[in-house]
């Protein structure tokens, strides 16, 4: 039989991210949501731990593992704070696998130690008021003004909209090229003309910091062009395959965190005289519960795999989101009936688990527009080799 053999490094990685979990995280988790309060203390302390710049090449500040590595401690850190878990796979995979792969030595040298190290916080500045799942719709403007672009228009619910240091910003340079008039920009959170909105009140994630952002004549310099001109959609679509791994990650770890929950509160709480678990109502639960994880992280630890060996990972990558965010919304709903009155109080977490799930069916793109990846490749006929 074939298995998934984990290194001694990624097993370490894995463990060090429970540890830090555990002893970091939980401590407070349920009071920063409850109140919205950016976690501060702990992101410095992901940053100082290497959480947020993993892919990152070590010459440029980062922790020079691979993806399988993230993968393991995005898991681990959401069965616990997904507020955290959040901003780390936003500055992992959409800002800083972004730059490293197709950001130029300047840019890297500039920006990338910085974000990689944890020291920067990057924002994915795509979605916009008129254009989240149609993505090729930015009314967001960049003119070319000869030796810088100027800026205008508004992106929505912008992860680390009022934290991050650097936004990467998604924006129409030549409408009448449709997705090849677009370009990527790096663009600093306090120059001129970039405005913060309020912060969002949210269902799930409540601790992270989500803001709608406004560009007003904003001059960005040609250096900070991302690419060729006209690169800017297929930079977002390829960051954005990577970045659904790190969601399907915190999907699967959100699922596996009110399993364990679940699992230990069935075996101890009494109900006509036997422990729950043993009536089968639960154990069918626990059961259906248990082989949903276990296919979400073959399809999350299969997409990881097709990433570090280099193989088109764009299909692989959407099926393990949209199984692991699913997965993630149905176990949490039954985490919160096996836990009963207990479940539907925030003292027992697995409610709180089961609204940050809802998001992971939405951002990075929705599970409809997973459907959408997915088919078209079906479609054409791609194929890759299956890992397991
Ligand atoms: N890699 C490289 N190129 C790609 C690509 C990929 N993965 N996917 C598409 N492209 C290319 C296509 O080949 C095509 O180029 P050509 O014309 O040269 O062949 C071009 O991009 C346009 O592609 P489509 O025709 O497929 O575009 P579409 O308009 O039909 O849209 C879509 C496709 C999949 C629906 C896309 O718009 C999409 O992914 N939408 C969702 C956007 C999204 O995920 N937003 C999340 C916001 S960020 C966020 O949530 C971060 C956060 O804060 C947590």
């Amino acid at each position: 039989m074939m298995t998934i053999q984990l290194t001694e490094e990624q097993l370490a990685v894995k463990a060090a991210a429970r540890e830090f979990a555990q002893s970091q995280l939980l401590p407070g988790v349920i009071a920063r949501d409850k109140d919205m309060i950016y976690p501060t203390e702990q992101m410095k302390a992901m940053g100082e731990l290497g959480f947020l710049g993993m892919m990152v090449p070590t010459q440029y500040g980062g922790g020079g593992m691979d993806t399988m590595s993230y993968v393991l401690a995005m898991e681990e850190i959401s069965k616990v704070d997904n507020s955290c878990s959040v901003v780390m796979s936003v500055n992992n995979s959409l800002i800083c696998w972004g730059l490293d792969k197709f950001g130029n030595e300047a840019q890297k040298q500039q920006y990338l130690t910085k974000l990689a190290s944890g020291e920067w916080i990057g924002a994915f500045c795509l979605s916009e008021p008129e254009a989240g799942s149609d993505a090729t719709s930015q009314r967001t403007t960049a003119i070319d003004m000869g030796d810088h672009y100027l800026l205008n228009g508004t992106k929505n619910w912008i992860t680390s909209g009022g934290t991050s240091s650097v936004h990467i910003v998604i924006a129409q340079t030549d409408v009448e090229k449709g997705h090849k008039g677009i370009n990527a920009f790096i663009v600093e959170a306090d120059w001129d003309g970039v405005n913060i909105g309020a912060k969002e009140d949210k269902l799930g994630i409540r601790s992270s910091d989500t803001h709608t952002i406004m560009y007003n004549d904003v001059k960005v310099p040609k250096a900070n062009r991302i690419g060729e001109d006209g690169f800017g959609f297929k930079f977002a679509m390829k960051v954005l395959s990577g970045g659904r791994i790190g969601i399907a990650a915190q999907a699967l770890g959100i699922a596996t965190g009110a399993y364990e929950l679940s699992l230990a509160y069935a075996k101890q709480r009494e109900a006509f005289g036997k422990p729950i678990a043993k009536h089968q109502a639960i154990a069918f639960k626990l059961a259906d519960m248990a082989t949903d994880i276990e296919a979400a992280r073959l399809l999350v630890y299969q997409s990881a795999m097709l990433k570090d060996r280099g193989e088109n990972f764009d299909q692989a990558s959407s099926m393990a989101k949209l199984f692991a965010s699913e997965a993630a919304m149905k176990h949490t709903t039954e985490a919160v009936q096996i836990h009963g009155g207990y479940g539907f109080v925030k003292e027992y977490h697995v409610e709180r688990l089961m609204r940050d799930a809802k998001i992971t069916q939405i951002y990075e793109g929705t599970s409809e527009v997973q459907r959408i990846v997915i088919s078209r490749n079906v479609l054409k006929g791609n194929h890759y080799t299956p890992i397991v």
